[in-house]
């Protein structure tokens, strides 16, 4: 059974009763996939115990309309923890996790501002703002991120660094369908046929000479750019097909 915990003090009280065993955490916004489960799994393996979190945090989305549209799974999400055996399941208010009403950041003034961060204003402050408060709320002793959120990993290690943070910050490959499309709770939003020219991104990711080129190839087969560009010895992009917003990096 998984056991629910969706007030703050609540889970604060019972992490005390498990103060002897070690806790890995895996934070996410729900709408859980096998790119999730592959974290809470290695999390499970590591651990003696492992708390997720879902929590489709308001202040990460710049846009009002892809907060509305976001994917919410309650019920699937909590009967896919169950199958794999997660014990416990943190899903507060907002509320009860911004008690401030956000009045306090964090926000990181570099790598925050360039690739997502340049599209989406404000975006990371959001991230980094949230994985604070979760961090500390769960004082777990590992947390698990995936490597298909590039930029927000190296900014959560970053982070984590700067603050002295002593939950030890885990990077975990990027889960991808069959026809190597990255695994995200946005692909559900697609039609049949942008859920089939989506493979090509991450083709053209792998495949292109340069990021021009990419680019060239991608406009032409019908998606929207946002960008690709190379950093920290890899190539990142994030495109848009209709009003869905997909992002990778090889
Ligand atoms: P969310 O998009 O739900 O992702 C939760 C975690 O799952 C993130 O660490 C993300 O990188 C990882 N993940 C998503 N798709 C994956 C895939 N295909 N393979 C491997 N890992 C994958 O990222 C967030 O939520 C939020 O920004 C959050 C960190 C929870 C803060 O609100």
């Amino acid at each position: 059974m998984t056991q629910l915990f969706q007030s703050v003090p609540e889970w604060q009280e019972f992490k005390k009763t498990i103060s002897g065993k070690t806790l890995g955490f895996v934070p996410t916004m729900g709408a859980l996939h096998e790119g999730h489960l592959a974290l809470m799994k290695k999390s499970m393996t590591e651990n003696d115990l492992t708390a997720v979190s879902i929590f489709v945090n308001p202040t990460q989305f710049n846009d009002p309309n892809d907060l509305t549209h976001y994917p919410r799974t309650p019920k699937e999400d909590f009967a896919l923890l169950e199958s794999i055996g997660v014990p416990y399941l943190i899903s507060p208010e907002i509320s009860e996790l911004y008690p401030d009403q956000y009045r306090y950041q964090v926000s990181e003034k570099e790598e925050s501002k360039i690739l997502c961060g340049a599209h989406r204003p404000g975006h990371f402050d959001g991230v980094l703002t949230i994985v604070l408060k979760l961090l500390n709320l769960t004082q777990a002793d590992r947390a698990y991120f995936g490597e298909k959120d590039f930029q927000q990993l190296r900014l959560i290690q970053g982070m984590a660094k700067a603050f002295f943070i002593p939950t030890e910050i885990i990077a975990c490959p990027t889960l991808r369908e069959q026809d190597g499309l990255a695994m995200s709770s946005r692909n559900r939003r697609l039609t049949p046929e942008q859920r089939k020219l989506a493979a090509t991104f991450p083709k053209v990711l792998r495949e292109a000479k340069t990021p021009e080129k990419a680019i060239q190839d991608l406009r032409t087969q019908g998606f929207d750019i946002d960008y690709i560009e190379e950093h920290w010895g890899r190539r990142l992009g994030a495109v848009k097909l209709g009003a869905v917003r997909l992002i990778d990096n090889v």
